[in-house]
């Protein structure tokens, strides 16, 4: 792989400016922020004001309308708080959609660079990004059939969209490097691990025996993502340094 990490005229350390480094500090002591009323203690309390006030962000929405198919829904979904189930097979499906986005974004990034492994990564990449695909129709189908919604966006899936912004923008910035953009997508397959793991004791808990070997298999593909990913990672990090 080609090397990628640069030195350069990096202007952010304060060892850059010995003379006015220290008046940086002084500035920051002498002038905190928010003089008059602010501290952590304040913030802490401004802060604790507005959750205890805050509504929640959006609801898990009500299987399906209509009597009758409601009714359809209640029988097919066991468990005390069945929305809890919802709300993270809603999450589990929208992470695998935007996995697939973001595996989308990581080919195109390497099918237009030029190293010896180019082929073996874009054969993993797409193996991973087919496979990110099957779970989202297949979490799709399972919430249809559960007599839910797959195209509405659950709570948890809404944060967890908030919360992946980052590997996007990382993925798609056209400055990073192969082993950035690795090292964010580990951060994803991570989670995809640890996001399964707790689905799959959700389905127990909730009596959905019957989802648990789909999930298994899927938690079985998502460590192959992890052991892959990593080891790229590796590969592209420890080529740099050596
Ligand atoms: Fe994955």
């Amino acid at each position: 792989m080609e090397k990628e990490t640069k030195v350069g005229m990096n202007r952010t350390g304060m060892q850059m400016a010995p003379i006015q480094g220290p008046s940086q500090v002084e500035y920051a002591q002498t002038r905190p922020p928010h003089p008059v009323e602010g501290n952590e203690e304040a913030i802490a309390l401004l802060r604790a004001s507005y959750i205890e006030t805050a509504p929640r962000v959006g609801s898990v929405p009500v299987p399906a309308t209509g009597k009758g198919i409601a009714e359809t829904a209640v029988g097919k979904l066991t468990g005390k708080n069945p929305e809890v189930l919802f709300d993270k097979l809603g999450e589990r499906a929208a992470y695998e959609r935007s996995g697939v986005r973001l595996y989308q974004a990581m080919i195109g990034r390497v099918e237009v660079m030029a190293f010896a492994e180019q082929t073996a990564l874009l054969a993993d990449l797409i193996h991973i990004r087919d496979e990110e695909y099957e779970h989202f129709t297949m979490l799709s189908e399972i919430v249809a059939q559960l007599g839910g919604d797959p195209t509405a966006q659950t709570p948890c899936a809404d944060i967890s969209a908030v919360s992946s912004l980052g590997m996007i923008q990382v993925l798609t910035d056209p400055r990073t490097t192969l082993a950035q953009c690795l090292q964010a997508l580990l951060s994803v397959e991570l989670t995809d691990n640890a996001c399964w793991e707790l689905l799959i004791e959700l389905a127990q808990e909730a009596g959905h025996e019957d989802l648990v070997p789909q999930f298994q298999k899927a938690l079985a593909a998502e460590q192959e993502h992890e052991t892959m990913i990593k080891q790229w990672l590796r590969k592209a990090v420890m080529e740099e340094a050596t």
